[in-house]
């Protein structure tokens, strides 16, 4: 009963208020679902849709899981949109030993969900509602497809992007973080081009969870591969939590330091592939980089309350 009444209630609330518009283009992935709980539970932001990329998995997989993802939330009236499916340069790596076989940690049991792909693509999605801000979680192909189709609209997105490092070690290789070095010729054009505020491992690496911060047991389903993954690669059993902080990022800019810069991303391949660098090329964009946090674990905290209860 009282959950009833604290719904109709934030319902009313909600009208009440205007919301920001976002699109989440995403991968899901463990992390990315942690974002999008907490997105959709915001009383600020209106979701307006997602695509979705491959990356962490396939985007077949993607669509799954976001799909389950949005029966929890009782969202599943929002339109899932798909692109491409591979990199622009068509070589792809997904993230199952990151995420899972499926992209959900240990979590297998699956909705059987009625709710079909929209048929527009991800990039006409995009660029049909270039007044969204897009909160984009995985690598950047379909905002670079968004480009290539309309170069003039896709100059007025706002994106936030998870993704890239310029002073904090990479997690793909020494230099290079995942979401850009799986598709380096989409994150070059993208940030080279178009306005984008970069969420990267310089502060997402700040913010860990681990098992204690769990209650929910289907969520601990999911987070125990994450935090076996990070056992044998980083040393220590919890997980680094990146996605989260684009919506925190949006919703309290105020606690997040950032830098002017041009940014650029090395598309060469060998161990530099995928490393995001300063560029002074006159001809870039000036994009934003986040380079610090105020307070790590007042951030952590209102994370939490919102996507692990
Ligand atoms: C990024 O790659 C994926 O594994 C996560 O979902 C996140 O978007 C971190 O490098
Ligand atoms: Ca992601």
């Amino acid at each position: 009963m009282w959950h009833i009444l604290k719904k109709l209630l934030s319902n009313y609330t909600n009208k009440l208020m205007t919301r920001q518009k976002i699109i989440i283009d995403c991968d899901p992935g463990i992390d990315d679902m942690l974002a999008i709980r907490y997105a959709l539970r915001s009383p600020k932001l209106e979701v307006v849709g997602f695509s979705v990329v491959s990356g962490n998995v396939a985007d077949y997989k993607g669509v799954n899981n976001l799909k389950e993802i949005l029966y929890q939330e009782n969202r599943l009236e929002l339109p899932i949109h798909i692109g491409r499916g591979r990199p622009l340069n068509k070589f792809f790596r997904d993230a199952e030993d990151t995420h899972g076989q499926y992209g959900l940690g240990y979590f297998s049991d699956y909705h059987q969900l009625d709710k079909a792909v929209a048929p527009e693509s991800a990039s006409e999605f995009l660029l049909a509602h270039a007044d969204c801000t897009i909160l984009a979680l995985g690598p950047l192909t379909n905002v670079a497809d968004s480009y290539l189709l309309n170069p003039i609209l896709a100059k007025s997105f706002k994106i936030i992007s998870m993704g890239g490092n310029l002073y904090e070690q990479g997690n793909m290789s020494e230099f290079s973080e995942y979401n850009y070095w799986v598709d380096p010729e989409s994150a070059k054009l993208v940030l080279n081009h178009l306005d984008v505020t970069m969420v990267g491992l310089d502060v997402t690496r700040k913010l860990k969870f681990y098992p204690e911060d769990v209650v929910d047991e289907t969520d601990l389903e999911i987070l125990r591969f994450y935090f076996a993954f990070h056992q044998k690669y980083e040393n220590f059993y919890g997980a680094v939590i990146n996605d989260p902080l684009v919506v925190d990022y949006l919703l309290y800019p105020q606690d997040y330091t950032s830098q002017k810069v041009k940014l650029d991303v090395l598309t060469e391949e060998g161990e530099y592939r995928g490393q995001t660098i300063v560029s002074q090329d006159n001809d870039y964009r000036l994009n934003q980089a986040l380079v610090a946090v105020s307070d790590i674990n007042k951030i952590k905290a209102r994370i939490k309350k919102q996507v692990l209860n």
